[in-house]
């Protein structure tokens, strides 16, 4: 091993969806820099994702935003110890350029190639930082929700701590075991944040939705429209893939921590119609293309929303919150959780940090959040989550590949 792995520098190389990113942390938790070059504004034209546009604008970001994590973090490639990068779950031509950039790279500089699971990396992003402030590592085994805009998965998530005693030599710290993950919650249809962007697009806003619903949800009556979430089949098991059995009858195999939020959309989707709202929200969706590009403030979109918008924004919130955090508890209950992570760029939520907060405090449960720069997507969650991975030697050969249905754990 090289002399200077005790400085556990790695370069986060992440490309899955729409941010290209690099960071560079130490011993996974120091970030020395973390650069996100953003596609938001490109892909709010078409009101998603265009992963043709998204691979191509990776192309021209990567060279640059690596070289400036570089920079920030004030070291030179000869200081890393290794480079990691996501190898999926996201969109295929994606993934592609920071694989076979940091391929590249990682063989040029002569340094381990580490590849992560993106889902991994987001519950890194609040391992990271509770590492930070909590000054000691969270009490095994955890319950993360991560929610974002192509994700809602529940993990319990534990890690083999007896693996980092015996490694101390090479560790500086005592949390660098394996983790592994046990998958037990799944959404069977749309993930959160796609719901959020799906409503707020239906409902005239802009993209991504999600933002904009948390920002005027405030304003709002949350009990105006009760939605209601039904019971989730359960799963039944297909040449190894899970999937949820439409003819199963509710109430057979158990408790079930699955999601489902296309119902939901449906439902707002019905109410406008049912509300006579098509003509409002066609005004909305016409005053703020108006606005030709430019980002709106708050204050201006929420003068273009009636009280009876904000009240079925309100609504929806509620519910969906709501419906994330009974699930997310009930299984940690189940399964003995003795702490709870949530992460993605749905955890930036507002109302779902407070009742999470209040539902962990309630029962005595220790629950962490991301910082809101470490929600969306980023690299320093590659970086740390790759940590543990460099602790192990758990190396990526030269055929790495891009896996965009990459899943984390056991089912
Ligand atoms: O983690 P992320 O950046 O990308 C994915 O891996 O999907 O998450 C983006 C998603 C979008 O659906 C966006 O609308 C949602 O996170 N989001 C939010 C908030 N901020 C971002 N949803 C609700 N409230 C927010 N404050
Ligand atoms: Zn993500």
């Amino acid at each position: 091993m090289h002399a200077n792995s005790r400085t556990g520098l790695i370069l986060g190389i992440e490309s899955s969806c729409d941010e290209t990113a690099a960071a560079v942390v130490r011993a996974g938790s120091a970030a020395l820099s973390n650069v996100v070059a953003s596609q938001i504004s490109l892909h709010a034209n078409y009101g998603g994702v265009v992963p043709e546009l998204a691979s191509r604008e990776h192309l021209r970001n990567i060279v640059p935003v690596v070289r400036e994590a570089m920079a920030r973090a004030g070291v030179g490639f000869d200081d890393l110890d290794a480079v990691a990068v996501t190898e999926g779950p996201g969109l295929a031509g994606a993934l592609l350029v920071g694989i076979t950039y940091a391929k590249a790279l990682a063989w040029g500089i002569g340094k381990p190639l580490i590849g992560v699971n993106h889902l991994e990396g987001h519950i890194h992003a609040v391992l990271m930082e509770a590492r930070q402030d909590l000054k000691e590592a969270m009490e095994l085994p955890l319950l993360a929700l991560v929610v974002s805009g192509g994700h809602t998965h529940l993990y319990l998530a534990t890690q083999d701590r007896d693996l980092a005693t015996q490694k101390r030599d090479l560790a500086r710290r005592s949390d660098e075991g394996a983790w592994s993950y046990r998958n037990v919650g799944r959404t069977v249809d749309d993930a959160a944040g796609e719901a959020y962007d799906k409503v707020a697009k239906l409902l005239g806003l802009g993209y991504p939705g999600g933002p904009w619903m948390d920002a005027l949800a405030v304003r709002g009556n949350p009990r105006a429209v009760p939605f209601h979430f039904g019971q989730i089949k359960p799963r039944v098991h297909c040449e190894g893939i899970s999937m949820p059995n439409k003819k199963a009858p509710v109430t057979s195999g158990g408790p079930t921590f699955d999601f489902s939020f296309s119902g939901i959309k449906t439902a707002v989707l019905r109410y406008v119609e049912t509300h006579a709202m098509r003509e409002s929200v066609e005004a909305r969706r016409k005053a703020l293309a108006a606005m030709g590009g430019a980002k709106p403030g708050i204050e201006a979109v929420a003068g273009l929303c009636d009280a009876q918008t904000l009240d079925l924004i309100a609504s929806f919130q509620y519910a969906v919150v709501g419906n994330l955090l009974r699930q997310t508890f009930a299984a940690a209950e189940a399964f003995g959780a003795r702490g709870v992570v949530v992460s993605g760029g749905v955890a930036a939520n507002s109302e779902l940090r407070r009742r999470f907060q209040a539902e962990a405090d309630r029962r005595g449960l220790p629950v962490a959040f991301p910082s809101l720069a470490l929600s969306t997507d980023n690299a320093a969650m590659i970086a740390a989550a790759a940590w543990p991975k460099f602790v192990a030697g758990d190396f990526a050969s030269e055929e790495l590949a891009a896996t965009p249905q990459l899943r984390l754990g056991q089912a």
